[in-house]
């Protein structure tokens, strides 16, 4: 007999309710990450790599370590991809592809550099039970694309063509708003916008909130911000400059850049937690906390 019977078998821990009593919850996320193996600057596709400057590709294992053990320490769920040699930039794997419900949309990199990690993030999602859709149009998965209660929010500008917007609607049956990038230092989404609010969870859809850099946006994305998302948190500039809405979140836990100062009081102010996590060796690369965490939704 197995020495758990029925009734004694462990259930799922409760989600985690902020001792401070802001009402925040912290809701369980699983999140595919990629060890910085073979990280290094090689190449520019962004304004943040020099290829002349030396990287330390030992201390980018140490921090993105880190992250890893902050994201299982506080309950979440990290499921990990090989890295290929060769391919700097895998370590971002929000680049990998996009994933709701168990479906996983592949990644069509703009910049040739990239291309050969598609297949390896799509043979990943089929080999762990994710239905597969193989995209026609340029994007780089949820670099460009955050989903917010039931909508998603899709980049262009920099990498993800207009078109993968309307692929993206067709593929997942929900509501895309396009927001044009304006700033080549905020080429990604996800380095200019910050989801607050995971969807899933207690009033998670209703009050799904965002933060993000309004001078990374041309005018009518701002105004649509400004209008879907009045509560929003408005981070300055000396914030977004280091990276501050790159940043992860559980609905109370916000993984954050030590350096976002001001975003961390802002995020405090409304009752959600920062945790500080130093990924600069990987903002060599451009990236940091988010782009390091892909989200996967539903399977399993
Ligand atoms: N060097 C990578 C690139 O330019 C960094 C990607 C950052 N990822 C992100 N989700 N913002 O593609």
């Amino acid at each position: 007999m197995s020495p758990l019977s029925q009734d004694q078998a462990p259930v799922a821990a409760a989600p985690a309710a902020d001792p401070s009593g802001s009402g925040r919850v912290a809701q369980h996320r699983r999140y595919l990450m990629c060890r910085p193996e073979h990280f290094t600057v090689s190449y520019r596709i962004n304004p943040w790599m020099e290829p002349a400057n030396p990287t330390d590709t030992a201390k980018a294992l140490a921090q993105w370590q880190v992250l890893h053990d902050t994201y299982v320490e506080l309950g979440h769920e990290v499921e990990l991809i090989d890295p290929v040699p060769g391919l700097p930039d895998m370590v971002y794997t929000a680049n990998g592809g996009f994933v709701i419900d168990g479906r996983a949309l592949g990644v069509r990199f703009r910049v040739e550099e990239r291309r050969g990690e598609e297949r390896p993030f799509m043979d990943w999602f089929a080999a762990h039970g994710f239905e597969v859709v193989e995209p026609v149009e340029v994007q780089e998965g949820e670099g460009d694309f955050l989903l917010v209660g039931d909508t998603i929010l899709a980049g262009t500008g920099f990498r993800s063509v207009g078109d993968s917007h309307r692929e993206l609607g067709e593929v997942f049956g929900r509501e895309v708003v396009s927001l044009r990038l304006t700033d080549p230092r905020f080429y990604h989404l996800d380095t200019a916008i910050a989801v607050l609010d995971p969807v899933e969870g207690p009033g998670g859809v209703e009050r799904a909130n965002i933060a993000y850099l309004p001078s990374a946006f041309d005018d009518a994305s701002r105004a649509i911000l400004e209008e879907r998302y009045p509560d929003a948190i408005r981070v300055s500039d000396a914030d977004g400059a280091v990276f501050g809405l790159n940043a992860a979140s559980d609905g109370l836990n916000v993984f954050i850049s030590p350096r976002a100062t001001g975003f961390a009081e802002q995020l405090r102010e409304r009752g959600y937690r920062p945790v500080p996590v130093d990924l600069s060796e990987l903002l060599l690369g451009g990236g940091g906390i988010k782009c390091c965490t892909l989200e996967l939704r539903g399977s399993r």
